[in-house]
């Protein structure tokens, strides 16, 4: 059990763009990814990419059963994806609140995609094709944009609906305070 100090914003290993893997099936990508699920799982995050550990290559984890920071989430299959590729399946996107575990404490109102498909591989090569909707669809995105060294807060919908979470929540603009 390893869990690993999260990057936070401000750090410039979030900035960079990662490279992609090369080889599947090492001891070194296995370390990566158990690494990765323990911190995840350690932080209730939904999802979490290399990058956030300080590692820049292109894997992302994600996954829900239930998560006492998403609440009202659908379950998404917990996945390993690596050199992943997301398309669009039409223009249509909607905004909802995300927050991040490099970005402690706060949440923001995005737009993203509500449809995609999107590709990569596990870890040991294997060939990922799905498509998602809604929740699954914005963890995917939001993760995937790690790897570009993007963060959610690039990309606010609205700036007034950006904030601490105990702020948004006494102003009456998120309606509930998500555990965290
Ligand atoms: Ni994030």
């Amino acid at each position: 059990m390893t869990v690993k100090t999260v990057l936070r914003i401000g750090d410039p290993g979030l900035r960079e763009t990662a490279q992609p893997v090369t080889n599947f099936s090492t001891i070194e990508l296995d370390q990566l990814i158990s690494d990765l699920l323990d911190t995840m799982a350690h932080y209730n995050g939904a999802g979490l990419a290399a990058p956030q550990i300080g590692v820049a290559l292109r894997v992302v984890i994600f996954g829900v059963e239930h998560n006492p920071r998403y609440p009202h989430a659908e379950p998404v299959p917990r996945t390993v994806l690596i050199n992943p590729i997301i398309t669009p399946v039409d223009t249509h996107q909607a905004a909802d609140w995300e927050g991040c575990l490099s970005v402690p404490g706060m949440r923001g109102m995005v737009s993203r995609y509500t449809r995609i498909q999107y590709r990569g591989f596990d870890q040991h090569g294997q060939l990922i094709e799905r498509q998602a909707e809604q929740f699954h669809a914005r963890v995917v995105q939001h993760e995937c944009d790690h790897l570009d060294g993007i963060l959610y807060c690039d990309k606010l919908a609205d700036p007034q609906k950006f904030g601490f979470i105990e702020e948004l929540a006494s102003a009456g603009i998120i309606d509930q305070l998500p555990t965290e």
